[in-house]
């Protein structure tokens, strides 16, 4: 005979009590996600399952220990993480999406020109790992053509099959290049059509201290960059004012110690104007905006495409 099935009130707080123990901050909400990932429910609906049987207690036990043991982080355990509207996969290899990434979503989805309008508003994500900013955009904007870009191939393998999904749920499918977001070659084809970059580069100045948990499971080619932190966002906004329509759309995200130097190497660059530092939801500054100054008689004829 099964033995009975076990409570899941009990689980979750041996579950938190050994996250907490272990060092982890969120420790309750945490036991309540991964014994909810391991029911097969929607964490809001954990309580009200019958009860877990042992082999469910069994791998909340082990999913805990590798938390707490070898610190991986607790979206790489459940295999996905939330991107604002969406939920996407993740694992070793990719980035894990963070809140402070959604501001450059929102700042970008507020100046595409309104759907309907006759224009095909094209998007390019530069740095794209796991998909975020350019799945949330084609989410959010069916009518625009949206182009991801990433260099590192576990990166991309998370990127294809989170685009896969996604239009299998239903969205515009994305573009995705296999390509290095330094050449200036990249996306030539794209050259003035493009009405909005946004990237998240790898953009911590390699002397920082990091979390050990960050340091230990995120890959280093997503975080580092370079001993300024600059070493991929300087080339990215030269590629970016070629790419971009008269009047388009740049925002590229920042550690919190360069939000001054990233806007004055938007600034020099010269075909940008309107250049604007923004804050996180923390009040660190994360992420600079700016806008192309010069109108010519292509954009006026809306030959975009
Ligand atoms: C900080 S992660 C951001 C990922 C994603 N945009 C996000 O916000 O979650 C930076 C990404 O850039 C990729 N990357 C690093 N150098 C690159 C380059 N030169 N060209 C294109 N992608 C690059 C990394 O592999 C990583 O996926």
């Amino acid at each position: 005979m099964d033995p009975q099935p076990v409570p899941v009130a009990g689980v979750v707080r041996t579950a938190a009590a050994a996250l907490a123990q272990g060092g982890v901050e969120s420790a309750q909400a945490e036991a309540r996600l991964i014994c909810a990932h391991v029911a097969g429910v929607e964490a809001s609906r954990l309580m009200l399952a019958d009860g877990l049987d042992r082999a469910a207690v069994a791998e909340i036990e082990r999913l805990v220990a590798a938390r707490t043991g070898e610190g991986i982080p607790l979206q790489y355990l459940l295999g996905t993480a939330p991107s604002g509207r969406l939920d996407l996969a993740v694992g070793p290899g990719v980035f894990i999406p963070r809140p402070e990434t959604e501001l450059l979503v929102e700042w970008v989805l507020a100046r595409l020109p309104a759907p309907g309008g006759g224009v095909r508003p094209v998007v390019v994500d530069l740095c794209a790992g796991s998909g975020t900013i350019a799945l949330e955009i084609a989410h959010a904007r069916p009518d625009a053509e949206v182009h991801a870009v990433e260099l590192h191939e576990p990166a991309l393998q998370w990127l294809r099959r989170n685009a896969a999904t996604r239009a299998d749920a239903g969205d515009t499918p994305i573009v995705i290049h296999h390509g290095d977001a330094t050449d200036p070659e990249l996306l030539s084809d794209l050259r003035g059509e493009v009405m909005a970059v946004v990237s998240n580069p790898p953009y911590i100045p390699v002397t920082d201290q990091l979390p050990e948990e960050v340091l230990g499971h995120e890959p280093a080619t997503a975080l580092f960059g370079g001993a300024d932190g600059l070493v991929v966002a300087v080339p990215l906004v030269d590629l970016a004012a070629t790419l971009l329509v008269p009047g388009g759309h740049l925002a590229v995200e920042h550690d919190d110690t360069t939000g001054a130097e990233v806007a004055a190497v938007v600034g020099r660059q010269g075909r940008f104007g309107t250049v604007e530092q923004h804050t996180d939801l923390a009040g660190r500054p994360r992420f600079v905006t700016a806008t192309t100054c010069d109108v010519d008689q292509t954009a006026q004829e809306g030959t975009h495409r």
